[in-house]
């Protein structure tokens, strides 16, 4: 991917941002409140109770003042979504209606638009065509020739609203609709075979659909892309094994392709996504119907893997939106059964995990059809912790002989081990002890000789594997709040206590030239680079004079983010978001003020200094050494210096100002060399 991406046009990325609307790209991952110009919510990128995550349209960028993650609405999808810069730049285009040409491509005549189209990725033929076709698939089941799926539907009890938002379809039984349509409408049926939406005619030539006589389920992922399609034989549930095995099995999926993995899907994702932010906690069932039988009685965070064991793949996606999950079983052996499968994946994806069991004989889906919410709700507040899960389950199967006890703990003490609280691990430690009959000490072995390899293998020393990953993202998160005062060349004088920590009027200062780029030429004059004395906001006072504009010529905030020392991104962020820019003319003499408050301190500062040194000559019974003499000359100096810094600027003399900054520095300079 790396080579497409610098085959992008910077002013299409730059047309692309400014086109799309953060905010509601954003808030469909977080779930956004305004606050003053700028929007508020829960950190996608860390656990946290309070948002401290920001949006801010004005300057197209996002930043969480939690763990410092920042970047524009192409970072935030790249990071949410887990794409890569290429993808999501062409799926913003297209919802911006930008095209995006690689570079080296001009020529508008059909050749080159041919050539062009071969250029674009794979996955992004692949997702137009998945798109189109579920809407074709949705197209029948609104027709006439929909009728039989449509009185299936009404049958299960789904609602026209819910296939809507589900983008549900239907696949006539003739086993044509693509194999015809798509060749009309100049799409390669190559293609669409490499998606498995047809398949070659085993007798004869030609294509036929691989979904016929079925309901169709558009898998939709986070970012609303069409990965793939399930399909359920329409059948009366009652209706004779004889008539599927000719029909082909109940359920029928996409095979692997470039956009449906089925070991990293989860149905229902894309509608589930903001339910299960705003809840904190997703749900996990096993069919496609649950799922959305669920959202129709108002729990709308429900996912089911399509068919398969759950990975752990499936529960990291889960873990992006909520730390923590209930997992819905069937009561029956088989639901029982992949319960137990399912814990390992859960607890090895780091979700907070429970699991609830419907009555025998029901799964989800039925249970609200005859029982209603408060039948599920039931369930929901049944459900137990997972290792609580796992160890009953287990003692139920195993034996009390020696063998049984033996696999109990073989088969636990892993899980236990999984667990990221200490705690939580002793304290399942007592109850696997007690529950295997077996001493403390070999349970306690067990679980952290589990945990020792699990180390080896995999990111516990961190928090989670998200924070993790975010960390990574960042690439010097570590950093943040130790990297403390650098006294360098224009810190020649002894440290400030707070230094690292910048003053107001320095901060103040940030605001102004973030809002008024003008001013960066009077900063310049000001000799601003020597009067910072904060390393860091050196550092950030550099990179805003190198960080590109944007449209209306501001500093790019998102690039400055970028540029910026980690522990300055907070103060970034809040000078960029600071609403009351003030009105046209006052921003000079403010800035010119903060100047000067700035130059004063500094004054006070050297003036602190050298008297020190004086003193301590005087103690040292050395205060009569031509040294000493020198330092009291640069006292009166520096004294007039700054009674003439707080003359100027009260009569707003920002030039003499300045002028003074450089004598201050030139003292400075002298102290710092006969130190
Ligand atoms: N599934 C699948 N492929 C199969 C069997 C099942 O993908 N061959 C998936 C489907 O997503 C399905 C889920 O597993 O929704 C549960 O399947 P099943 O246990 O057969 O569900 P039922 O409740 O019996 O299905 P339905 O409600 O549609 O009758
Ligand atoms: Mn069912």
């Amino acid at each position: 991917m790396g080579c497409v991406v610098s085959r992008i046009a910077e002013d299409v990325v730059a047309q692309i941002r400014e086109r799309t609307d953060i905010v509601e790209v954003i808030g469909r991952h977080v779930q956004l409140k305004r606050a003053g110009a700028s929007f508020k919510g829960l950190c996608p990128f860390h656990e946290e109770k309070t948002p401290s995550f920001n949006v801010n349209p004005l300057r197209g960028f996002f930043h969480c003042f939690g763990c410092h993650t920042s970047g524009d609405v192409i970072a935030f999808l790249m990071q949410v979504e887990g794409r890569a810069f290429g993808e999501v730049i062409e799926d913003l285009g297209r919802r911006a209606g930008v095209e995006v040409l690689r570079e080296g491509g001009s020529s508008p005549d059909a050749q080159q638009a041919r050539e062009r189209a071969e250029q674009r990725s794979e996955r992004e033929r692949a997702r137009e065509l998945n798109a189109r076709v579920a809407v074709l698939y949705a197209r029948c089941l609104q027709a006439p020739i929909g009728e039989p799926a449509r009185a299936y539907l009404a049958e299960r009890g789904i609602d026209g609203a819910t296939a809507e938002l589900f983008q549900i379809g239907y696949a006539p039984p003739a086993g044509t609709l693509l194999a015809q349509k798509l060749p009309e409408a100049g799409v390669a049926l190559e293609l669409a075979e490499r998606l498995g939406l047809v398949v070659r005619r085993r007798h004869g030539d030609g294509f036929r659909d691989r979904f016929w006589n079925r309901i169709i389920f558009p898998v939709v992922g986070p970012g609303d892309e069409v990965l793939g399609f399930g399909g359920r034989l329409i059948a009366p549930s009652g209706a004779s094994s004889e008539r599927r095995a000719d029909a082909g099995p109940k359920y029928l999926n996409t095979p692997e392709t470039v956009l449906y993995r089925k070991g990293e899907v989860l149905y229902g994702m894309a509608q589930a996504a903001t339910g299960i932010r705003q809840g904190g906690q997703s749900l996990l069932v096993e069919g496609n119907f649950d799922v959305i039988q669920l959202f129709q009685h108002g729990f709308r965070s429900a996912v089911a893997p399509m068919g398969t064991a759950l990975t752990v793949a499936q529960v990291r996606l889960l873990g992006r939106f909520a730390p923590a999950v209930v997992a819905i079983f069937d009561g029956d052996d088989a639901g029982r059964a992949a319960a137990l499968k399912s814990v390992r994946a859960l607890l090895e994806g780091r979700l907070e995990a429970k699991i609830g069991v419907v009555p025998a004989g029901e799964d989800p889906d039925s249970l609200l059809r005859k029982g209603g919410r408060a039948a599920l709700q039931r369930v929901l507040d049944d459900a137990v912790p997972a290792v609580d899960y796992l160890i009953d389950e287990l003692r139920k199967t195993l034996d009390d002989s020696i063998p049984g006890r033996a696999r109990l703990l073989e088969q636990v003490a892993p899980i236990i081990g999984l667990l990221p609280s200490r705690v939580a691990q002793d304290l399942y430690v007592d109850r696997l002890s007690f529950a295997a009959r077996l001493e403390r000490g070999v349970v306690l072995r067990a679980v952290r000789e589990a945990a020792g390899g699990a180390n080896a293998s995999g990111p516990r020393g961190a928090a989670s594997s998200r924070t993790a990953v975010a960390a990574a993202t960042l690439g010097a998160r570590s950093e943040v709040g130790r990297a403390g005062p650098q006294g360098g060349a224009g810190a020649a004088v002894p440290a400030d206590p707070a230094a690292d920590a910048p003053e107001s009027s320095e901060l103040e200062l940030l605001k102004l030239l973030l809002g008024h780029p003008l001013l960066l030429p009077r900063a310049r004059q000001a000799g601003l680079a020597i009067l910072l004395t904060n390393e860091q906001l050196r550092a950030t006072y550099a990179a805003a004079e190198a960080a590109p504009r944007d449209g209306s010529g501001r500093i790019d905030v998102v690039e400055l983010l970028r540029t910026v020392p980690v522990t300055m991104r907070d103060a970034v962020a809040v000078a960029a978001s600071a609403k009351d820019y003030l009105a046209d003319g006052d921003w000079t003499k403010a800035f010119d003020d903060c100047v000067a408050s700035m130059a004063a301190r500094r004054a006070d500062r050297i003036l602190g200094a050298v008297k020190g040194r004086i003193a301590r000559a005087e103690q040292q019974r050395m205060g009569s050494g031509e040294a000493a003499a020198q330092d009291k000359r640069r006292l009166i100096r520096l004294t007039g210096a700054q009674s003439r810094i707080r003359r100027a600027r009260e009569q707003h003399q920002a030039e003499t100002v300045w002028a003074l900054i450089h004598e201050l520095v030139e003292v400075e300079q002298e102290i710092h060399e006969t130190q």
